[in-house]
Protein backbone atom coordinates (compact mmCIF):
# COMPACT_ATOMS: atom_id res chain seq x y z
CA UNK A 1 0.00 0.00 0.00
CA UNK A 2 2.76 2.41 0.67
CA UNK A 3 3.73 3.57 -2.33
CA UNK A 4 7.00 5.74 -1.92
CA UNK A 5 8.77 4.12 0.90
CA UNK A 6 12.03 5.59 2.52
CA UNK A 7 14.79 3.40 3.87
CA UNK A 8 13.29 1.24 7.26
CA UNK A 9 16.36 3.29 9.41
CA UNK A 10 15.40 6.64 8.21
CA UNK A 11 15.34 9.28 10.47
CA UNK A 12 12.17 11.55 10.79
CA UNK A 13 12.52 14.69 13.17
CA UNK A 14 11.73 17.93 13.71
CA UNK A 15 13.94 21.14 14.61
CA UNK A 16 13.71 24.02 17.08
CA UNK A 17 16.28 26.23 18.08
CA UNK A 18 16.92 27.54 21.57
CA UNK A 19 16.52 31.19 21.36
CA UNK A 20 13.30 31.04 19.02
CA UNK A 21 11.24 28.56 21.41
CA UNK A 22 12.77 28.32 24.83
CA UNK A 23 12.18 32.00 26.37
CA UNK A 24 13.15 33.24 29.88
CA UNK A 25 16.47 34.28 28.55
CA UNK A 26 17.26 37.85 28.33
CA UNK A 27 20.94 38.35 28.26
CA UNK A 28 21.43 37.39 24.31
CA UNK A 29 21.51 39.83 21.32
CA UNK A 30 18.83 38.58 19.42
CA UNK A 31 16.71 39.75 22.85
CA UNK A 32 18.56 43.03 23.35
CA UNK A 33 17.35 43.89 19.24
CA UNK A 34 13.73 42.63 19.66
CA UNK A 35 13.19 45.11 22.48
CA UNK A 36 15.10 47.90 20.41
CA UNK A 37 12.29 47.45 17.80
CA UNK A 38 14.47 45.78 15.30
CA UNK A 39 11.31 42.87 15.01
CA UNK A 40 8.35 43.77 12.52
CA UNK A 41 5.63 42.77 14.39
CA UNK A 42 6.96 43.87 17.87
CA UNK A 43 7.45 40.51 19.72
CA UNK A 44 10.58 39.31 21.32
CA UNK A 45 11.98 35.72 22.22
CA UNK A 46 12.04 35.90 25.99
CA UNK A 47 8.05 35.39 26.46
CA UNK A 48 7.13 33.53 23.40
CA UNK A 49 7.05 30.40 23.59
CA UNK A 50 7.92 29.06 26.60
CA UNK A 51 9.59 25.73 25.55
CA UNK A 52 12.09 25.88 28.50
CA UNK A 53 9.62 25.40 31.30
CA UNK A 54 7.03 23.12 28.54
CA UNK A 55 10.12 21.13 26.91
CA UNK A 56 8.50 17.99 28.91
CA UNK A 57 5.37 18.85 27.25
CA UNK A 58 6.97 19.38 24.16
CA UNK A 59 8.67 16.17 24.24
CA UNK A 60 5.62 14.12 24.38
CA UNK A 61 4.09 16.58 21.01
CA UNK A 62 7.20 14.69 19.40
CA UNK A 63 6.26 11.39 20.10
CA UNK A 64 2.26 12.33 19.86
CA UNK A 65 3.75 12.77 15.75
CA UNK A 66 5.43 9.58 15.96
CA UNK A 67 9.40 11.19 15.50
CA UNK A 68 12.37 9.13 15.87
CA UNK A 69 14.77 11.99 16.16
CA UNK A 70 14.66 15.81 17.24
CA UNK A 71 16.74 18.49 16.82
CA UNK A 72 17.10 21.32 19.84
CA UNK A 73 19.52 23.80 20.44
CA UNK A 74 21.56 25.14 23.16
CA UNK A 75 21.43 28.65 24.27
CA UNK A 76 25.55 29.49 25.08
CA UNK A 77 23.81 32.49 27.23
CA UNK A 78 22.21 30.66 29.86
CA UNK A 79 25.12 28.25 30.16
CA UNK A 80 27.89 30.67 30.26
CA UNK A 81 26.08 33.88 31.48
CA UNK A 82 29.24 35.55 32.09
CA UNK A 83 32.53 34.85 30.78
CA UNK A 84 33.96 31.78 31.96
CA UNK A 85 31.11 30.92 34.96
CA UNK A 86 28.95 27.98 33.56
CA UNK A 87 25.45 27.25 34.97
CA UNK A 88 25.43 23.87 35.86
CA UNK A 89 21.58 24.40 36.58
CA UNK A 90 21.13 25.16 32.83
CA UNK A 91 23.46 21.94 31.80
CA UNK A 92 21.06 20.05 33.98
CA UNK A 93 18.04 21.11 32.13
CA UNK A 94 20.01 20.20 29.13
CA UNK A 95 20.92 17.12 30.58
CA UNK A 96 17.24 16.39 31.46
CA UNK A 97 15.19 17.05 28.38
CA UNK A 98 17.93 14.82 26.15
CA UNK A 99 17.46 11.66 28.54
CA UNK A 100 13.94 11.93 28.42
CA UNK A 101 14.11 12.38 24.44
CA UNK A 102 16.59 9.32 24.41
CA UNK A 103 13.91 6.87 26.76
CA UNK A 104 11.34 7.65 24.12
CA UNK A 105 13.33 6.90 21.98
CA UNK A 106 14.32 10.03 19.77
CA UNK A 107 17.67 10.38 18.14
CA UNK A 108 19.02 13.36 19.45
CA UNK A 109 20.58 16.10 17.02
CA UNK A 110 21.86 19.09 18.70
CA UNK A 111 22.64 22.31 17.95
CA UNK A 112 25.58 24.37 19.43
CA UNK A 113 25.36 27.86 17.95
CA UNK A 114 22.64 29.16 16.29
CA UNK A 115 22.54 32.64 15.64
CA UNK A 116 22.12 34.57 19.74
CA UNK A 117 25.12 35.46 20.94
CA UNK A 118 25.59 36.41 25.38
CA UNK A 119 26.07 39.48 25.43
CA UNK A 120 29.65 39.23 27.26
CA UNK A 121 30.91 38.00 23.80
CA UNK A 122 28.88 40.76 21.69
CA UNK A 123 30.77 43.43 23.64
CA UNK A 124 34.15 41.77 22.94
CA UNK A 125 33.06 42.41 19.30
CA UNK A 126 30.94 39.22 18.67
CA UNK A 127 32.24 37.17 15.34
CA UNK A 128 34.35 39.44 13.55
CA UNK A 129 36.45 39.20 16.46
CA UNK A 130 39.13 36.41 15.57
CA UNK A 131 40.08 35.91 19.76
CA UNK A 132 36.21 34.77 19.61
CA UNK A 133 37.74 31.54 18.22
CA UNK A 134 39.11 30.89 21.77
CA UNK A 135 35.26 31.48 23.47
CA UNK A 136 33.68 29.18 21.26
CA UNK A 137 35.77 26.13 21.36
CA UNK A 138 35.83 26.63 25.19
CA UNK A 139 31.94 26.92 25.08
CA UNK A 140 31.91 23.18 22.94
CA UNK A 141 34.38 21.58 25.15
CA UNK A 142 32.38 22.40 28.00
CA UNK A 143 29.12 21.18 26.26
CA UNK A 144 30.33 18.41 25.14
CA UNK A 145 31.90 16.78 28.04
CA UNK A 146 29.13 17.35 29.97
CA UNK A 147 26.28 16.31 26.70
CA UNK A 148 28.15 14.42 24.61
CA UNK A 149 26.88 10.92 26.22
CA UNK A 150 23.42 11.82 24.95
CA UNK A 151 24.30 13.09 21.65
CA UNK A 152 23.79 11.48 18.57
CA UNK A 153 24.67 14.34 16.36
CA UNK A 154 26.15 17.50 16.54
CA UNK A 155 25.70 20.69 14.75
CA UNK A 156 28.72 23.04 15.82
CA UNK A 157 26.84 26.33 13.53
CA UNK A 158 23.42 26.78 12.28
CA UNK A 159 24.16 28.63 9.00
CA UNK A 160 27.16 30.38 8.93
CA UNK A 161 25.89 31.46 5.58
CA UNK A 162 23.02 33.05 6.48
CA UNK A 163 24.10 34.60 9.83
CA UNK A 164 27.24 36.79 7.77
CA UNK A 165 24.97 37.51 5.43
CA UNK A 166 22.02 38.93 7.73
CA UNK A 167 24.42 40.35 10.85
CA UNK A 168 26.88 41.51 8.50
CA UNK A 169 25.70 42.54 5.30
CA UNK A 170 21.85 43.36 4.89
CA UNK A 171 22.04 44.26 8.98
CA UNK A 172 19.09 42.47 9.79
CA UNK A 173 20.45 40.28 12.51
CA UNK A 174 22.19 41.90 15.33
CA UNK A 175 24.64 43.43 15.61
CA UNK A 176 22.93 44.74 12.22
CA UNK A 177 25.91 46.15 10.39
CA UNK A 178 26.21 46.55 6.62
CA UNK A 179 30.25 45.88 5.72
CA UNK A 180 31.56 43.59 3.04
CA UNK A 181 34.63 43.10 4.31
CA UNK A 182 33.19 42.39 8.26
CA UNK A 183 30.98 39.66 6.43
CA UNK A 184 34.53 38.20 4.94
CA UNK A 185 35.69 38.38 8.26
CA UNK A 186 32.76 36.31 10.17
CA UNK A 187 32.62 33.46 7.32
CA UNK A 188 36.31 32.99 8.32
CA UNK A 189 36.17 32.73 11.90
CA UNK A 190 33.04 30.44 11.60
CA UNK A 191 34.92 28.38 8.99
CA UNK A 192 37.90 28.09 11.49
CA UNK A 193 35.77 27.41 14.25
CA UNK A 194 33.66 24.59 12.62
CA UNK A 195 37.15 23.10 11.86
CA UNK A 196 38.82 23.36 15.69
CA UNK A 197 35.51 21.94 17.16
CA UNK A 198 34.92 19.20 14.71
CA UNK A 199 38.47 17.82 15.93
CA UNK A 200 37.47 18.62 19.37
CA UNK A 201 34.04 16.96 19.57
CA UNK A 202 35.59 13.57 17.81
CA UNK A 203 38.72 13.65 20.83
CA UNK A 204 35.67 13.97 23.84
CA UNK A 205 34.22 11.14 22.58
CA UNK A 206 36.97 8.96 22.27
CA UNK A 207 38.57 10.01 25.05
CA UNK A 208 35.54 9.15 26.98
CA UNK A 209 34.58 5.87 25.03
CA UNK A 210 31.45 7.28 23.74
CA UNK A 211 29.97 6.46 20.66
CA UNK A 212 32.02 7.80 17.50
CA UNK A 213 30.70 11.40 17.50
CA UNK A 214 28.95 12.49 13.90
CA UNK A 215 29.85 15.97 13.20
CA UNK A 216 27.96 18.62 10.49
CA UNK A 217 27.02 22.26 9.91
CA UNK A 218 23.81 23.42 8.37
CA UNK A 219 24.07 25.19 5.37
CA UNK A 220 21.37 27.53 4.00
CA UNK A 221 20.47 26.17 0.65
CA UNK A 222 18.66 28.53 -1.28
CA UNK A 223 18.44 27.21 -5.26
CA UNK A 224 19.53 29.81 -7.16
CA UNK A 225 18.49 30.19 -10.92
CA UNK A 226 19.94 32.44 -13.35
CA UNK A 227 16.88 34.63 -14.85
CA UNK A 228 16.00 34.40 -18.25
CA UNK A 229 16.74 37.00 -20.80
CA UNK A 230 20.66 37.93 -20.55
CA UNK A 231 23.50 35.20 -19.80
CA UNK A 232 25.08 37.33 -17.55
CA UNK A 233 22.73 36.61 -15.14
CA UNK A 234 24.08 33.12 -15.20
CA UNK A 235 27.43 34.36 -14.15
CA UNK A 236 25.41 36.13 -11.58
CA UNK A 237 23.46 33.06 -10.46
CA UNK A 238 27.21 31.03 -10.56
CA UNK A 239 28.23 34.29 -8.08
CA UNK A 240 25.68 34.00 -5.72
CA UNK A 241 26.12 29.81 -5.78
CA UNK A 242 29.75 30.59 -4.59
CA UNK A 243 29.74 33.19 -2.36
CA UNK A 244 26.96 32.31 -0.33
CA UNK A 245 27.57 28.25 -0.92
CA UNK A 246 30.23 26.68 -2.21
CA UNK A 247 33.15 28.44 -0.45
CA UNK A 248 31.54 27.58 3.26
CA UNK A 249 31.42 23.82 1.91
CA UNK A 250 34.64 23.61 0.17
CA UNK A 251 36.77 24.97 2.99
CA UNK A 252 35.63 22.48 5.42
CA UNK A 253 34.39 19.45 3.64
CA UNK A 254 37.44 16.97 5.58
CA UNK A 255 35.82 18.16 9.01
CA UNK A 256 32.17 17.38 7.95
CA UNK A 257 30.81 14.06 8.79
CA UNK A 258 27.63 14.91 6.97
CA UNK A 259 25.97 17.91 5.34
CA UNK A 260 22.90 19.59 7.07
CA UNK A 261 20.87 21.17 4.03
CA UNK A 262 18.07 23.43 4.92
CA UNK A 263 15.96 24.19 2.13
CA UNK A 264 13.36 26.85 2.08
CA UNK A 265 12.81 27.77 -1.44
CA UNK A 266 14.33 29.02 -4.90
CA UNK A 267 15.39 32.43 -6.10
CA UNK A 268 16.09 33.95 -9.67
CA UNK A 269 19.39 35.90 -10.22
CA UNK A 270 19.79 38.80 -11.84
CA UNK A 271 23.67 39.77 -12.71
CA UNK A 272 25.44 41.02 -10.33
CA UNK A 273 23.58 40.27 -7.25
CA UNK A 274 19.84 40.40 -7.45
CA UNK A 275 17.51 38.40 -6.65
CA UNK A 276 13.69 38.27 -7.52
CA UNK A 277 10.68 35.73 -7.16
CA UNK A 278 10.17 33.56 -10.10
CA UNK A 279 6.97 34.49 -11.60
CA UNK A 280 4.10 31.94 -11.46
CA UNK A 281 4.56 30.34 -8.60
CA UNK A 282 2.78 29.46 -5.24
CA UNK A 283 4.47 31.55 -2.38
CA UNK A 284 4.63 31.58 1.49
CA UNK A 285 3.30 33.98 3.72
CA UNK A 286 6.97 35.51 3.71
CA UNK A 287 6.55 35.66 -0.21
CA UNK A 288 9.37 32.49 -0.96
CA UNK A 289 8.44 30.68 -4.05
CA UNK A 290 7.28 27.16 -3.42
CA UNK A 291 9.38 24.98 -5.46
CA UNK A 292 9.59 20.86 -4.17
CA UNK A 293 11.08 20.36 -7.74
CA UNK A 294 14.26 22.31 -6.79
CA UNK A 295 14.99 20.30 -3.86
CA UNK A 296 15.34 17.49 -5.37
CA UNK A 297 18.40 19.42 -7.37
CA UNK A 298 19.56 21.05 -4.09
CA UNK A 299 20.06 17.29 -3.04
CA UNK A 300 21.07 15.74 -6.09
CA UNK A 301 23.66 18.44 -6.80
CA UNK A 302 24.86 18.17 -3.00
CA UNK A 303 25.64 14.77 -3.07
CA UNK A 304 26.90 14.55 -6.62
CA UNK A 305 29.73 17.43 -5.81
CA UNK A 306 30.46 16.23 -2.01
CA UNK A 307 29.58 12.59 -1.91
CA UNK A 308 29.29 13.10 1.93
CA UNK A 309 25.60 12.07 3.59
CA UNK A 310 23.29 14.24 3.81
CA UNK A 311 20.50 15.12 6.29
CA UNK A 312 17.60 18.02 5.95
CA UNK A 313 18.04 19.48 8.88
CA UNK A 314 15.41 21.74 7.80
CA UNK A 315 12.56 22.03 5.74
CA UNK A 316 9.41 24.32 6.31
CA UNK A 317 6.71 26.67 5.11
CA UNK A 318 5.64 30.12 6.88
CA UNK A 319 1.75 30.05 6.72
CA UNK A 320 -1.39 31.14 8.95
CA UNK A 321 -3.67 28.67 8.96
CA UNK A 322 -2.10 25.64 7.79
CA UNK A 323 -3.29 25.90 4.48
CA UNK A 324 -0.24 25.51 2.90
CA UNK A 325 1.75 23.08 5.15
CA UNK A 326 0.30 20.00 4.47
CA UNK A 327 0.85 20.19 0.30
CA UNK A 328 4.48 21.48 1.11
CA UNK A 329 5.56 18.70 3.04
CA UNK A 330 4.25 15.87 0.69
CA UNK A 331 5.50 17.51 -1.86
CA UNK A 332 8.89 18.07 -0.73
CA UNK A 333 9.02 14.41 0.43
CA UNK A 334 8.23 13.24 -2.52
CA UNK A 335 11.04 14.96 -3.94
CA UNK A 336 13.10 13.74 -1.29
CA UNK A 337 12.11 10.11 -2.01
CA UNK A 338 13.12 10.47 -5.95
CA UNK A 339 16.86 11.75 -5.04
CA UNK A 340 17.07 8.82 -2.29
CA UNK A 341 15.56 6.75 -5.30
CA UNK A 342 18.14 8.49 -7.67
CA UNK A 343 21.09 7.30 -5.33
CA UNK A 344 21.68 10.37 -2.97
CA UNK A 345 22.28 9.36 0.34
CA UNK A 346 19.63 11.18 2.23
CA UNK A 347 19.57 9.50 5.91
CA UNK A 348 16.91 12.05 7.58
CA UNK A 349 14.54 14.75 7.59
CA UNK A 350 13.76 16.98 10.27
CA UNK A 351 10.89 19.59 9.49
CA UNK A 352 11.33 23.09 10.37
CA UNK A 353 9.77 23.48 12.85
CA UNK A 354 8.29 21.58 15.08
CA UNK A 355 6.46 24.48 16.95
CA UNK A 356 5.27 28.17 15.90
CA UNK A 357 8.21 29.95 17.10
CA UNK A 358 9.94 33.41 17.63
CA UNK A 359 11.00 33.83 13.48
CA UNK A 360 14.20 35.47 13.33
CA UNK A 361 13.28 38.91 11.42
CA UNK A 362 9.20 39.06 11.59
CA UNK A 363 8.68 37.81 15.14
CA UNK A 364 6.01 35.13 16.44
CA UNK A 365 3.15 36.37 13.74
CA UNK A 366 5.20 34.31 11.18
CA UNK A 367 4.20 30.36 12.21
CA UNK A 368 6.55 27.57 10.79
CA UNK A 369 4.85 25.15 13.05
CA UNK A 370 4.18 21.53 12.69
CA UNK A 371 2.07 22.54 16.46
CA UNK A 372 0.43 25.60 17.08
CA UNK A 373 1.11 27.28 20.06
CA UNK A 374 -0.98 30.35 21.36
CA UNK A 375 0.60 33.23 21.80
CA UNK A 376 -2.11 35.07 23.56
CA UNK A 377 -2.80 32.33 26.07
CA UNK A 378 -0.67 33.10 29.19
CA UNK A 379 0.22 28.98 29.10
CA UNK A 380 1.23 29.59 25.16
CA UNK A 381 -1.31 26.24 24.70
CA UNK A 382 -0.31 23.75 21.86
CA UNK A 383 -2.71 22.19 19.55
CA UNK A 384 -0.74 19.74 17.25
CA UNK A 385 -1.94 21.32 13.16
CA UNK A 386 -3.41 18.63 10.58
CA UNK A 387 0.07 19.16 9.44
CA UNK A 388 1.53 17.99 12.27
CA UNK A 389 -1.04 14.73 11.89
CA UNK A 390 -0.42 14.49 8.34
CA UNK A 391 3.31 13.97 9.14
CA UNK A 392 2.67 11.32 12.46
CA UNK A 393 0.58 9.41 9.91
CA UNK A 394 3.76 9.75 7.08
CA UNK A 395 5.96 8.25 9.89
CA UNK A 396 3.99 5.35 10.55
CA UNK A 397 3.24 4.56 6.86
CA UNK A 398 7.57 5.12 6.47
CA UNK A 399 6.65 7.20 3.84
CA UNK A 400 3.95 8.80 1.00
CA UNK A 401 0.84 6.62 0.43
CA UNK A 402 -0.47 7.02 -3.57
CA UNK A 403 -3.78 8.96 -1.33
CA UNK A 404 -1.49 11.40 -0.11
CA UNK A 405 0.12 12.28 -3.37
CA UNK A 406 -3.53 12.51 -4.84
CA UNK A 407 -5.17 14.43 -2.17
CA UNK A 408 -2.09 17.03 -2.14
CA UNK A 409 0.10 16.30 -4.97
CA UNK A 410 -1.84 18.88 -7.35
CA UNK A 411 -0.74 22.26 -5.31
CA UNK A 412 2.94 21.74 -5.90
CA UNK A 413 3.72 18.26 -7.62
CA UNK A 414 2.13 18.67 -11.01
CA UNK A 415 3.77 20.30 -13.97
CA UNK A 416 7.49 19.43 -11.94
CA UNK A 417 7.06 15.92 -12.87
CA UNK A 418 10.29 15.77 -14.54
CA UNK A 419 13.41 16.07 -11.91
CA UNK A 420 16.03 18.01 -14.25
CA UNK A 421 19.23 17.32 -12.76
CA UNK A 422 20.33 13.58 -12.59
C1 LIG B 1 16.93 29.33 10.30
C2 LIG B 1 15.80 29.34 11.27
C3 LIG B 1 14.63 30.17 10.73
C4 LIG B 1 14.18 29.57 9.41
C5 LIG B 1 13.01 30.29 8.77
C6 LIG B 1 16.49 29.15 8.86
O1 LIG B 1 17.30 29.91 8.04
O2 LIG B 1 17.92 28.40 10.67
O3 LIG B 1 16.30 29.83 12.49
O4 LIG B 1 13.59 30.32 11.62
O5 LIG B 1 15.24 29.61 8.51
O6 LIG B 1 13.34 31.58 8.43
Amino acid sequence: MIKYAFPADFLWGSSTSAFQVEGDCKNHDFYEWAVKGRIKDGTNPDDAVHHYRKYIEDIELLKAMNHNAARIGLEWARIEPEEGVFDQNAIGHYRDELIRMRNVGLKCMVTIHHFANPLWLTAKGGWKNPTLLHFYLRFVEKVVYELGDLVDFWLTINEPNCYGIMAYFFGEFPPGEKSIPSFFKVSRNMIRAHCLAYQRIHRIHRENNWQEAVVGWSLAWVHFEAAPGNPLHRLGRALAHFLTLSRFINRIKDSLDFIGIQYYRSDLVRFPFTTTNHPDTPKSKLGWDIMPDRFYEVLASCWKKYHLPIYVTENGVCDDNDELRPAYLVSHLYYLWKAIQSGVDVRGYFHWSTLDNFELVDGVCSPFGLVHVDHAHPDRTRTIKPSGRLYAEIIAQGGLTQEMIDEYGDKFIKGYETPRFI
